[in-house]
């Protein structure tokens, strides 16, 4: 009698020491590194059969899972309908040679603060190609103090500006678009002020301008 008692007492210590031992295996996982998903009791609705994108597809009769926009779909931000301010550029794809803003003493400012900020480093400051990083190095841009970059549209500052040119990056994540325009701005300001004749300065103030001198 004694003796099945005590088989029966060792029969429960080993199922109690199996359980223990199962539970801390099992959780000795948690934090280990795996390549396979971690025991998930309670699924919910946590992992969902989906497509990758660009996958293939036999549900759909072209037989890709990527769709096209509906007909007349119209991007949410940057409107098509405005293509010369978003774009500078005409509906049939040519720059356009005027900014389609104006260029007040305000939106002036506001393009010297930005190309101080954005493309005086390489630039310089005055557009002389003399920024401190072509000092370090880098490949000089043009100065904007020559006749080709006069003759230069708007439209073709704002598009370099936008999406870049040969060896400079795009600058159109970090610059609004409004911003943008202001820049194309200051540059044209810059330009006039280091190509400037006397005939430029307010017939009251040269004498001023011959005194200074
Ligand atoms: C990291 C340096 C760098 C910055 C910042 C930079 N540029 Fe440039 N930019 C260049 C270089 C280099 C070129 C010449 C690219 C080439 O010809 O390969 C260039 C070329 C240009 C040109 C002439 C494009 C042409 O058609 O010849 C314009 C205009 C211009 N940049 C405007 C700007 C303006 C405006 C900004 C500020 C928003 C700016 N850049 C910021 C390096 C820079």
């Amino acid at each position: 009698m004694m003796e099945r008692r005590k088989q029966h007492i060792v029969k429960i210590r080993n199922a109690v020491l199996l359980i223990v031992s199962l539970i801390i295996v099992i959780g000795c996982q948690q934090g280990a590194v795996s390549e396979k998903p971690p025991i998930h009791f309670n699924p919910n609705m946590d992992s969902q059969e989906r497509y990758d994108a660009q996958a293939a597809s036999k549900f759909f009769a072209n037989g890709m899972v990527n769709r096209m926009p509906v007909k007349g779909t119209v991007a949410q931000s940057e409107g098509y309908e405005n293509a010369e301010f978003y774009f500078g550029k005409t509906e049939d794809g040519a720059v356009v040679k005027h900014a389609p803003v104006s260029f007040t003493a305000n939106v002036l400012k506001r393009g010297q603060e930005r190309f101080d900020i954005y493309c005086a480093p390489c630039h310089g400051r005055t557009g002389n190609a003399k920024g401190i990083i072509v000092n370090r190095g880098f490949l000089p841009p043009p100065d904007f103090h020559t006749d080709k970059v006069r003759q230069f549209p708007d439209g073709h500052i704002f598009d370099v500006i936008s999406n870049g040119f040969r060896n400079m990056p795009s600058y159109k994540h970090q610059i609004p678009v409004a911003d943008r325009w202001a820049i194309v701005g200051y540059v044209r300001a810059l330009q006039r002020s280091q190509n400037a004749s006397a005939q430029d300065v307010p017939e009251e103030m040269r004498a001023k301008l011959a005194s200074d001198k």
